[in-house]
């Protein structure tokens, strides 16, 4: 009858598939003994499956305790170790006892929370590069599969912009700021006009080591997006899209002229790149300014003066003709 219980439990224990840290760490055998004497309360009977049950409910399906144990790569020697200082004494102690199921429930809820607070203050992952990519050093230790896990990044990165003048050059590296394997294979790939992640769009272009594209002098029909997928073996390990924007010569020019022209509005015609010089050439023209208006005013108070001065000379003049006759008569008054 025990062994068949015994047998039932073991055998109940390699179906479910749910693992823990639990599982991950603790053997069969321990779980065994340690719930070997399990008594129900209520019934006063003894009850592995029971057991096995309370220990699904408070570390296998518990959220904290999967949490606690994503630890970075390395520390799950760590966690055994943390879990094996809080279960095997409770193993030893309840070996070959009968033990009601509350004073299992306590010892274990209490083992859990030991667990928890020791686990949580283990280095977490420390290598992960977001936003993207299969990188196996940033490992992080899952509880559920009691494997690491990758980063959990997609292999798919956001699209980069770059625009470019006609007949310019464009260059396009293939880098990742993560550790990669030796044996990269990366493959260029092409879709043409569209800006897309859309695997079906592109078109095999070069398949080597070459992680660096360049298009020597860029048309038109270079426009698209242009993606480079990075792989390790058969494994693909990261996909970077570029969107190419070609700007055609024509419109270049004239925004060129453009800004030549709204620079040269600036005081002074100062380029912008000097912010230092921008006040002295304005006092400068000021001065230029002052200097002018002086010079007209002075130009025009002569002119006013030159004026007055042809004004009343030709005023004079007519009676000079009187004047005349007055000298005329003059010396013939005398
Ligand atoms: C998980 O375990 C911790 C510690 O034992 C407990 O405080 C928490 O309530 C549990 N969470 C759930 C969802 O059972």
């Amino acid at each position: 009858m025990c062994m068949a219980i015994l047998w039932l439990a073991s055998v109940s224990l390699l179906i479910c598939p749910a693992v823990s840290c639990y599982e991950c760490f603790v053997e069969v055998e321990d779980s065994l003994r340690l719930c070997w004497g399990h008594v129900l309360t209520h019934e006063n009977v003894r009850n592995v499956d029971e057991c096995f049950r309370m220990l699904d409910r408070i570390f296998n399906t518990n959220e904290s305790v999967i949490e606690a144990g994503r630890v970075g790569e390395g520390y799950d020697i760590k966690l055994k170790e943390i879990l094996d200082a809080e279960i095997l004494p409770i193993v030893e102690e309840f070996d070959q006892q009968l033990n009601k199921d509350s004073v299992y429930e306590s010892r274990l809820l209490t083992a859990a929370d030991n667990f928890i607070a020791a686990a949580s203050k283990l280095p977490r992952v420390s290598g992960c590069f977001p936003p993207c990519g299969f990188q196996s050093a940033g490992a992080v230790y899952n509880c559920i599969t009691c494997q690491y896990d990758s980063c959990e990044f997609p292999l798919d990165c956001p699209v980069q912009e770059i625009e470019v003048m006609e007949n310019s050059g464009a260059r396009m590296w293939c880098d990742v700021p993560f550790d990669l394997p030796n044996d990269i294979e990366v493959i260029w790939r092409f879709a043409e006009e569209v800006k897309t992640q859309e695997m079906d769009q592109f078109k095999e272009v070069t398949a080597g080591v070459d992680r660096l594209y360049s298009i020597p002098s860029t048309r038109l029909q270079h426009q698209g997006t242009y993606q480079c997928e990075m792989y390790s073996g058969s494994r693909s390990i990261v996909r970077l899209y570029f969107y190419i924007t070609v700007t055609p010569q024509l419109v270049a020019g004239h925004t060129e002229l453009q800004e030549i022209f709204d620079l040269s509005l600036l005081p002074g015609g100062q380029l912008l790149a000097a912010p230092g010089a921008a006040p002295r050439s304005f006092l400068r023209l000021l001065l230029f300014l002052l200097t002018t208006c002086l010079t007209t005013s002075l130009l025009l108070l002569f002119l006013s003066l030159g004026v007055l001065y042809w004004t009343s000379v030709s005023e004079e003049e007519r009676p000079v003709g009187n004047t005349d006759e007055d000298e005329v008569l003059g010396p013939v008054l005398l």
